[in-house]
């Protein structure tokens, strides 16, 4: 049995047998086979693993190398999907071989962190990734915005198909990953398949020249219902200008739908806004993202609140060991320097990962068996990493 890289133009004949009896109908039909070579310069970037018995491949892993804000820094990020294995070949160890050296790999070539939309957390716990909140999704009658239909706003709004405006939808998600926490960007290989798709409307808002607000969306039906993606904004005008924009959709369709970030309250948008908001998770299709930092010693620099602390990790072959963390100048650093007179705790990756990213509590985490963390040294994991809520984008 061998691991190896592929090149691209070897999926359909690896990679790809596993992944389509994984996750598509099948057996695939010839006209199937034909879309997936369409796809193949989508990928062009992305990095898998394959283990191979002769000429059987029997589990494969896949890469898709993101940019990830976590804490105000954008980090290479390693984008898992495509894990699978040959039916014939599972419970024996491949895929977590193939991850293990993956996440390896991948952290040796600069990657700081990961993240993967999961088809059941507890598999991917055990690879140290800690769970991230699930988006909402928002619904409403477009009928209750008539507030900011007679709304005098400053600003434009542009209606484009993403064909047409993907430039600009592209250039506001650089701007988001630079200044949100969670958010994260495909490479350009793949992100512009949402262009060629051409399967959306794009809408955006501007103000003195500057995009202010985008979503992509679809309608249905008449009377039916407007389905938007992830709702992007950069403040209230940018949100105003969009819901402004729904408003005049009142008379074509009878929802509005979007997604929004998980502290995001969208009953506060108007007066008389009756909003149903949900998340709902379920195994395998609607399930909330997860990550895991791949380094400690690659977040050097990161804005923390002020904080030292030692800590031990363990259980973990990327992070396994000692180190000193010190935000006394609101600036992380790490070292192994030894200090034993300063509070200590044992933190295993998921539990760093969950502290790191903002999701949990050090009280939360002995409780969820995520290591062991007196008292002295929640005080300063708790001021270094104050909570906060990752919003990545859906459209990973
Ligand atoms: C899920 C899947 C990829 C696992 O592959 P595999 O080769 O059987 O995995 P491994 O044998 O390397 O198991 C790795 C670990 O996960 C555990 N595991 C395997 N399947 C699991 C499951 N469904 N839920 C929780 N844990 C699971 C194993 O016990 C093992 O634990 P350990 O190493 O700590 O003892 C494989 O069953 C598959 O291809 N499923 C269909 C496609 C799919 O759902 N892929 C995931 C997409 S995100």
């Amino acid at each position: 049995m061998k691991i190896r890289r592929l090149a691209n133009e070897e999926r359909p004949t690896t990679s790809w047998r596993l992944q389509s009896y994984a996750f598509e109908p099948s057996p695939t039909q010839p006209d199937e086979v034909a879309r997936f070579h369409d796809f193949l310069p989508y990928l062009a970037d992305s990095i898998t693993l394959v283990v191979q018995d002769g000429d059987e491949t029997l589990a494969a892993v896949s890469a898709i190398p993101m940019r990830q804000n976590v804490r105000g820094v954008v980090h290479p990020m390693a984008g898992i999907s495509g894990v699978a294995s040959h039916p014939l070949a599972r419970r024996q160890g491949h895929v977590r071989t193939l991850l293990t050296q993956l996440l390896g790999e991948l952290r040796d070539e600069g990657y700081a962190v990961s993240s993967l939309y999961p088809f059941r957390p507890s598999f991917y716990a055990r690879f140290g990734y800690a769970a991230l909140p699930q988006p909402r999704t928002v619904s409403f009658s477009p009928a209750d915005l008539g507030e900011w239909l007679r709304a005098d706003l400053p600003g434009e709004l542009r209606l484009q198909r993403i064909r047409d405006g993907y430039d600009t939808y592209r250039g506001f998600t650089e701007r988001l990953v630079a200044s949100r926490h969670g958010f994260c960007v495909l490479p350009d290989s793949r992100a512009v398949h949402l262009r060629d798709d051409d399967k959306r409307w794009l809408v955006s808002a501007s103000h003195e020249g500057e995009v202010i607000g985008a979503v992509t969306y679809r309608i249905d039906d008449h009377g039916g219902t407007l389905r938007a993606d992830d709702l992007l904004t950069v403040g209230p005008l940018g949100r105003a200008l969009l819901l402004q924009f729904f408003a005049r959709h009142v008379d074509q369709v009878a929802r509005i739908s979007a997604i929004v970030a998980a502290d995001e309250t969208p009953e506060l948008w108007a007066a008389d806004l009756a909003t149903h908001t949900e998340s709902t998770v379920a195994f395998p299709g609607a399930v909330a993202p997860m990550a895991r930092l791949l380094t400690l010693d690659g977040l050097h620099g990161l804005p923390t609140g002020p904080g030292r602390v030692r800590v031990e990790i363990v259980d973990d072959p990327l992070l396994a060991g000692s180190y000193l963390l010190d935000g006394t100048d609101g600036q992380l650093t790490v070292s192994r320097a030894d200090a034993p007179a300063l509070p200590a705790a044992t933190l295993t990756a998921a539990g760093i990962s969950a502290l790191v990213y903002g999701v949990a509590d050090p009280d939360d985490l002995p409780l969820r068996g995520f290591g062991t963390v007196p008292p002295s040294a929640a005080t300063q994991l708790r001021s270094l990493f104050p909570r906060t809520t990752p919003h990545l984008s859906t459209t990973f």
